[in-house]
């Protein structure tokens, strides 16, 4: 018995799934990383460094008007800068406070700090300046601006240059991870496609191989069934024939002679108006339509005219008969070359009439039926046509029979086909195609057997 792959599929189907559902899970999550690193680090880097570059701005222009302020070029003094450098400490400072939430997780407070208190410094140097200018000491704020004030300024720009360089080099470092997230889940994609297309072709090498053996398995089952089936038709019509046999050479015998004592007993000097002659005249008749019967069934499990004759003249016996017993009337129509068929060709053939005759007395409802014989060069065709009510293809019918089942078997035993249609206009037509000349059913027999040896060793 072929193990069915049913259960080991299904296990397969699991585990592919299970590894489907682990890469899938697995894949989300590492480009849910990516899209964390994306926004964390990338994004906010950015953003950050375009306030740095904000304060860079901010810076230069303080430097310039320093510049001015400590030319003394200005004919209302430095006094005059003030709003200027007020209008840019409250850009600067905004800048700063932005710059202050984006600052990159990697900063340090250290260098927040150090941003912070050069700003202060600076604001605090320039308050002083704009102080002393406002008391008349002009040259003291002068020199506050042509000194400290460029200095602290150079500071806080270094300051602002080294957070912008550092914001690079995090852009640098996250997009060196995101390249080798990227190369993971490369890999991880091919080996899971490896994985899978190994997964695959072996499945497929399993299912193939479970295919082919179910297959020579139904095969070799088919082939034991055809045996069987053939067997117990060969043997049936060997004991129908025995039996038939049986009846019309002992049985028969015995009856004609008790028919022809009782008929000496009769004539032996009886007087005519004797009721022992008239009783032994009455036994006599009894005698010869028991004999009559007998022979009717030995013809009817045997026609001997099959064997006689052949098959021709046996089914226009039949035919006959078959017209007498049902009232349908039934011809039969000979063409081609006539061929003497006999033995298990001939039986069988019969056979498959007899049934498809059989068939139309009892399904289809037929005044009318038309047996025919057609003879080719190298095949025969028989057919039985009726003008009934034709087949009706009913699957909930109740127990199916086994006439067209075995019709097709002995079809089979002989190397023909057969075939069982609607006919045109109406009714069923059963057409058997035998090839010609036929050998014996037995020979057939042993030829299925070691075609069936053989498929076994297989
Ligand atoms: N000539 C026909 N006209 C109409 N229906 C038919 C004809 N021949 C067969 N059938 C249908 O096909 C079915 C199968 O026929 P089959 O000879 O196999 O079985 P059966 O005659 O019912 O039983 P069994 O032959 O075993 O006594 C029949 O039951 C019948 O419905
Ligand atoms: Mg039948």
């Amino acid at each position: 018995m072929v193990k069915s792959p049913t259960l080991r599929l299904l296990v397969g189907l699991l585990v592919t799934l299970a590894a489907v559902a682990v890469y899938s899970w697995y894949t989300l999550r590492q480009l849910n990383g990516l899209r964390q690193l994306q926004t964390d680090t990338i994004d906010r880097n950015r953003r950050d460094s375009l306030q740095l570059l904000r304060m860079q701005n901010d810076l230069s222009q303080i430097g310039l008007a320093l510049r001015d302020m400590a030319s003394g070029g200005e004919p209302y003094g430095i006094a005059a800068y003030e709003n200027e450098l007020a209008g840019k400490r409250a850009d600067l400072e905004d800048a700063l406070k932005t710059e202050a939430r984006l600052s990159p997780d990697n900063r340090s407070p250290q260098q927040q700090k150090e941003l912070t208190n050069a700003l202060r410094q600076f604001w605090q140097t320039t308050g002083e300046t704009f102080a002393f200018a406002k008391a008349g000491q002009e040259k003291r704020a002068q020199q506050l601006a042509a000194t400290t004030l460029p200095a602290q300024q150079s500071a806080l720009a270094s300051v602002v240059a080294r957070l912008l360089f550092k914001n690079n080099e995090a852009e640098e470092q996250a997009a060196a991870r995101v390249a080798i997230i990227y190369n993971r889940v490369g890999r991880n994609i091919y080996a899971f496609l490896a994985a899978m297309l190994v997964g695959i072709i072996l499945t497929s090498l399993y299912l193939i191989d479970s295919i082919k053996r179910l297959f020579a398995e139904v095969e070799s089952l088919s082939q034991q069934r055809r045996i069987l089936a053939a067997k117990l038709i060969t043997v049936q019509e060997e004991v129908l024939r025995s039996v038939s046999r049986e009846l019309h050479d002992e049985f028969g015998q015995i009856l004609t002679a008790v028919g022809a004592m009782l008929g000496r007993a009769e004539r032996k000097g009886l007087p005519p108006d004797s009721p022992l002659r008239a009783e032994l005249t009455e036994v006599r008749q009894i005698t010869q339509e028991t004999l009559e019967k007998m022979r009717a069934l030995s013809q009817m499990l045997h026609p001997a005219v099959l064997d006689d004759y052949g098959l021709v003249k046996g089914l226009d016996w039949y035919t006959q008969l078959f017209q007498k017993q049902t009232g349908i009337e039934t011809t039969l129509d000979v063409n081609g070359d006539i061929q003497r068929i006999t033995g298990q060709a001939a039986i069988h053939c019969f056979r498959i009439v007899q049934e498809a005759l059989n068939n139309a007395a009892k399904h289809a409802k037929t005044m009318r039926a038309e047996v025919s014989l057609d003879f080719g060069p190298d095949q025969l065709t028989a057919a039985v046509r009726d003008y009934g009510v034709g087949i009706v293809q009913d699957r909930k019918a109740r127990e199916p029979g086994l006439g067209l089942v075995a019709m097709k078997e002995r079809a089979e035993l002989l190397r023909g086909s057969l075939s069982v249609e609607k006919a045109l206009g109406g009714g069923t037509v059963v057409k058997l195609h035998l090839p010609l000349p036929q050998e014996e059913g037995q020979a057939y027999l042993t030829q299925q057997r070691q075609e069936a040896q053989t498929a076994t060793h297989d």
